[in-house]
């Protein structure tokens, strides 16, 4: 039986990868897995129930039994809408730690596999190539300098009005890339046969067309 194809996109923390995998899957009328999003779903609804970060086994009960929907743009926990809860700096933290353990990654594979449906799907996180899509057709591993991350977070929040230190998110972020890279389960790596693209230089646009050329020649 032949799958829909899927393009995987991974990368580090503000990468962009977000933007550009939701632009892709338009352009391509494909469906979109913001994986991240799930792991952040886990800490929100662990945070709730107060469960200890390291606690890797009552993580993975938690995972198997949240109630998740993504409709119309909205995240959904358990009937309530969380979309913009789940994007808080100090969640994003706690996802990075609760997504160590293998018990969580685990129990998240089957929701994510749920999302490949025709046409195609866009998956971004740090081990659709890897772990989830081993057999996408294009795997793009989209960087670029802390930096340069620290920087278009930093202005993105200000625009929301929300009042940040540059440094400290620069240090939260390199905090995160450390830990999602040297964990031992599924860690944040080029995987074998990805292209990578950094995007310190380039706009959103000339990213997004890069992806979409790598997807056209692959599937000519
Ligand atoms: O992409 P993001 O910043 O929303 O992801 C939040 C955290 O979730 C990230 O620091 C590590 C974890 N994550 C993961 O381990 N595997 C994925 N496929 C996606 C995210």
């Amino acid at each position: 039986m032949n799958l829909p194809p899927v393009i995987a996109i991974d990368g580090p923390t503000a990468s962009g990868k977000g933007t550009v995998a939701s632009l892709v899957a338009e352009k391509l009328g494909f469906h979109y897995l913001d994986s991240g999003a799930l792991y952040r779903l886990v800490a929100l609804g662990s945070q709730k129930a107060s469960i200890d970060p390291k606690n890797g086994p009552e993580l993975g009960i938690l995972a198997t039994n949240l109630v998740i929907s993504f409709k119309n743009g909205q995240i959904l926990l358990n009937s309530e809408d969380v979309t913009e809860v789940i994007r808080t700096e100090s969640i994003g933290l706690r996802a990075s730690a609760i997504a160590v353990h293998p018990e969580v990654r685990q129990a998240l594979v089957g929701v994510q596999h749920s999302f490949r449906t025709i046409p195609g799907l866009v998956a971004d996180g740090r081990d659709m190539a890897s772990v989830i899509f081993p057999d996408a057709v294009l795997k793009v591993f989209l960087t670029a300098t802390a930096e340069a991350r620290a920087e278009r977070r930093y202005k993105q929040l200000i625009a929301k009005g929300i009042s940040v230190k540059l440094a400290d998110l620069l240090h939260d972020l390199q905090e995160r890339d450390a830990r999602d890279s040297s964990r031992g389960t599924a860690p944040l790596l080029v995987a074998e046969g990805a292209k990578v693209l950094e995007t310190s230089e380039l706009s959103i646009d000339q990213a997004v067309k890069t992806v979409l050329d790598w997807y056209q020649s692959k599937a000519a």
